[in-house]
């Protein structure tokens, strides 16, 4: 039996995978959550339940796992719409503001979300809270050559910015482009999500932060009642 957090995304995954249909142009998300709604995507395909999926991918991560199951893809630029992407998040505060970017993939989630017709986010309990950075620390992705000078303007808004270690391998965290992130901690949380996403994206040397704001259609959250994993629909704030 899967430990309870897995059994929370499970549920949510799969919940949010009944909102796929016949024909779709499907973005996929990254992260451990979003893997299991692309594997439900391939079961699915496989045994006829969905045909016609286009998948349009996130990260290297999802790339691999998608041609794994056999899931047909494209890329941003060959594709004219995007019916629905489906993603998971780190933080998840009650206005649908998110912080996304624990798999340092948040630039191609943000443009997957942006082209996205909806925009469907799932996740488990932990990761509602009444405030963002809190808990989890915002993901900047930075130019290699230009992330001392971003970590000191970050100092300057405030943000205290640490480079993203990698684990088995020597050195910092490479993203799917190529560049660095910087983790960032503003203390007492972030009080205006929307106005620091711009500040910070107007810093030469970013390519991205975590900040997702007004994109989230709908938010899926896996929880444990009396025992048993189910879903609910967040309402927003
Ligand atoms: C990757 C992400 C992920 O969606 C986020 O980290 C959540 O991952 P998980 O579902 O494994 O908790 O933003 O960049």
């Amino acid at each position: 039996m899967a430990d309870l957090q897995t059994q929370m995304k499970q549920a949510v995954a799969l919940a949010a995978t009944d909102q796929v249909k016949n024909g779709m142009v499907l973005g996929l998300g990254s992260g451990s959550t979003a893997a299991l709604m692309i594997q439900e995507v391939g079961a699915r395909l496989r045994d006829g339940r969905l045909s016609d999926i286009v998948g349009v991918t996130t990260s290297f991560q999802g790339e691999v796992l998608a041609a794994e199951l056999g899931i047909p893809l494209q890329s941003l630029n060959a594709i004219d719409r995007i019916d629905l992407a489906i993603d998971g998040a780190d933080e998840v505060d009650p206005a649908f503001e998110l912080i996304k970017g624990g798999g340092a993939c948040h630039v191609q989630e943000k443009l997957v979300a942006r082209r996205a017709e909806r925009f469907v986010v799932v996740v488990d309990s932990t990761k509602l809270v009444e405030r963002l950075n809190l808990g989890f620390l915002l993901p900047v992705e930075v130019l290699a050559g230009a992330w001392r000078q971003v970590q000191a303007e970050l100092q300057q808004l405030g943000g205290s910015a640490d480079l993203r270690m990698a684990q088995r391998k020597a050195g910092p965290v490479v993203t799917d482009q190529g560049n660095l992130v910087l983790d960032v901690s503003f203390a007492g949380g972030i009080n205006d999500p929307a106005g620091l996403e711009a500040t910070i994206n107007n810093i030469p040397g970013v390519l991205e932060n975590g900040l997702f704001v007004g994109l989230a259609d709908q938010v899926l959250v896996g929880e444990i009642n009396d025992g048993v994993a189910g879903v609910r629909d967040l309402p927003r704030a």
